[in-house]
């Protein structure tokens, strides 16, 4: 029997009080749905509306690339300085701890190795799946310009619709061909297709002009770090991004294979969510670096 005797019969509706509506601030989009927004907020902070992601996936096209042949030994200690790494569901599976709880960029195209036709891509993982691993977006690649051009912008559309069927938000990577030209025009066209065609976010390359790519792009821009570059530089690349409007970073080889990994990745995220400048974040790297022994 319930237990009524002596229930507390006071309410107080706060008439007085209109109910707020909270206005989520990440570029582009406040009209998505519930569950979109709250994987979204998985990966984005919610102070700076900015993500550094931590890149690990190249070994479903690469192999054991430098730095990730022992991602338990390399990458596990850096999982509490990313918000959000980005992975293929083998590495999650092997090898990430089910204990981590931030978010989860999984990547969901593949097919071809370095040693064929990079743009010859499939969609590799089906949204089932990507839900069964409580991932925050999925991650796929788009050849804008390349030889299977079309095939690999229907994977984006196709995994678009499915994630919005379920509420996951689709990250689409532009690749740039081996013979392309990497300029901001290029860069305009790939990330403004992109957005048009329904991801949540894109993860382009940082080039000259970057807010001319930022403007024209109605939802966030990450960007790749690239090759490994020497530390200070690769702290000015995020900083110039983070200061002509890219929302974050996704970055991986600039990451894991630094001297001191652990430091490089606080340094970048000082730079991303406090825009710190580049020679104070490498102060602070270096002396992380130091510390560390
Ligand atoms: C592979 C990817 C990688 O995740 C991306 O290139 C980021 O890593 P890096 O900073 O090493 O370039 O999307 O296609």
């Amino acid at each position: 029997m319930a237990d009524t005797e002596g229930m507390k019969d006071s309410h107080n509706y706060h008439l007085d009080t209109p109910q707020e509506n909270e206005v989520f601030t990440l570029k582009g989009c406040n009209s998505l749905d519930w569950g979109m927004k709250n994987r979204l907020s998985n990966i984005f902070d919610a102070q700076s509306d900015r993500t550094v992601m931590l890149a690990v996936d190249h070994g479903y096209f690469m192999g054991p690339t430098t730095g990730l042949e022992r991602i338990d030994i390399r990458i596990n200690p850096l999982l509490g300085y990313a918000d959000t790494l980005m992975c293929t569901r083998g590495v999650l599976r092997s090898m990430t701890p089910p204990s981590y709880t931030r978010g989860i960029v999984l990547r969901a195209s593949g097919g071809p190795s370095i040693l064929k036709e990079m743009s010859n891509e499939h969609i590799a993982v089906n949204m089932e799946d990507a839900l069964r691993v409580n991932a925050s977006a999925v991650a796929v690649q788009v050849f804008i310009g390349g030889e299977y051009e079309t095939q690999s912008v229907n994977n984006m559309t196709r995994l678009v619709d499915a994630g919005n069927r379920y509420g996951m938000p689709v990250l689409s990577v532009t690749a740039v061909g081996r013979d392309m030209v990497r300029d901001a025009k290029y860069m305009r066209l790939a990330t403004r297709m992109c957005a048009e065609l329904g991801c949540a976010y894109v993860k382009t390359y940082y080039v000259d002009d970057f807010e001319t790519v930022t403007a024209s792009c109605p939802v966030p821009i990450v960007i790749a770090g690239g090759k490994k570059l020497p530390e200070l530089d690769a702290l000015t690349m995020a900083h110039n991004a983070i200061q002509q409007g890219a929302s974050g970073v996704d970055m991986g080889r600039n990451i894991f294979q630094s001297d001191a990994p652990a430091a490089m990745i606080q340094a970048v995220r000082k730079v991303v969510h406090e825009d710190m400048p580049p020679k104070e974040a490498f102060e602070l790297y270096e002396t992380l670096k130091n510390a560390a022994g």
